[in-house]
């Protein structure tokens, strides 16, 4: 049986919901020092904020959202730091199934697998399989991963393509290469927000925000709560998106 589609809150004029989102969950380590504790509380606390976003984002109706939750560069932390995120990753991946059920969500995984662990794999295609059949919204999972060797993939399989003659060079276009991405049906992002006041991309999504509205907030990540993606969202629907042309 399916569960009646909740009927989104009115909310403030201004915002706008968009199709597709990314966040860049930054600040987790500010958090835990202006709190006086470790770093990795500041990543056990921004369980609470994805768990907040991601039944937000679908309650408002987002069809696409990205989290970025480990990259590529990541692994060049103290490896004490990284076995504890993952510990994090997995009792996320088990203790939130039931959420991401409720709110008929999706799951996905965007990123290289050669680096994880038996067990995140595991958990990663069992939770992806668990909610395959779910209509609601997607939500990818960037662990170790990055932009850049996104596309190195991307471009390494149609190199492969072109030396077994079944690829033109001529016939590699942009739709080529998006057919190649991790996630090729996930929609670019209309809106990637960031926490804890970085103005910088740190390699997500490269390919996929190039006409992307950026909102960085100064919340650090374990403080984000509903209130600050409406925010985002308002500012988005201030934005006015111009893909080059004139308006
Ligand atoms: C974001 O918080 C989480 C990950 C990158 C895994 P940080 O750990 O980067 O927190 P800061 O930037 O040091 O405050
Ligand atoms: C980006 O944050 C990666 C994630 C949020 C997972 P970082 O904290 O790693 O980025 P930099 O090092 O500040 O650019
Ligand atoms: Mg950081």
């Amino acid at each position: 049986m399916k569960r009646p589609v909740a009927k989104p809150a009115p909310e403030p004029g201004d915002m706008v919901v968009p199709r597709s989102v990314a966040v860049i969950m930054d600040g987790n380590g500010r958090w835990a020092r202006q709190a006086g504790f470790e770093r990795i509380r500041g990543h056990e606390r921004g369980i609470d904020a994805v768990r907040t976003t991601v039944t937000e984002c679908a309650r408002l109706g987002v069809q696409a959202l990205v989290l970025y939750a480990f990259s590529e560069e990541n692994w060049q932390r103290p490896q004490r730091e990284i076995d504890l995120l993952f510990g994090l990753l997995k009792r996320f991946l088990v203790e939130e199934r039931g959420t991401l059920m409720q709110n008929r969500v999706r799951l996905l995984h965007s990123g290289r697998r050669a680096r994880l662990g038996a067990d995140i794999l595991r958990l990663l295609d069992e939770t992806v399989a668990h909610t395959a059949g779910n209509d609601g919204m997607q939500l990818s999972l960037a662990i170790s991963y990055g932009g850049r060797q996104e596309i190195v993939d991307a471009v390494r399989q149609l190199a492969q393509q072109v030396q077994a003659g079944t690829l033109a060079p001529a016939a590699i276009d942009e739709a080529a290469i998006q057919r190649h991405l991790y996630h090729p049906e996930l929609p670019d992002p209309d809106l990637l927000i960031r926490t804890a006041g970085e103005q910088r991309i740190s390699n997500f999504l490269l390919w996929q925000v190039s006409y992307a509205e950026i909102v960085v907030d100064d919340v650090c990540w374990p403080d984000f709560r509903a209130e600050h993606l409406h925010a985002a969202f308002r500012a988005y629907g201030r934005r006015v998106r111009k893909f080059g042309k004139v308006t």
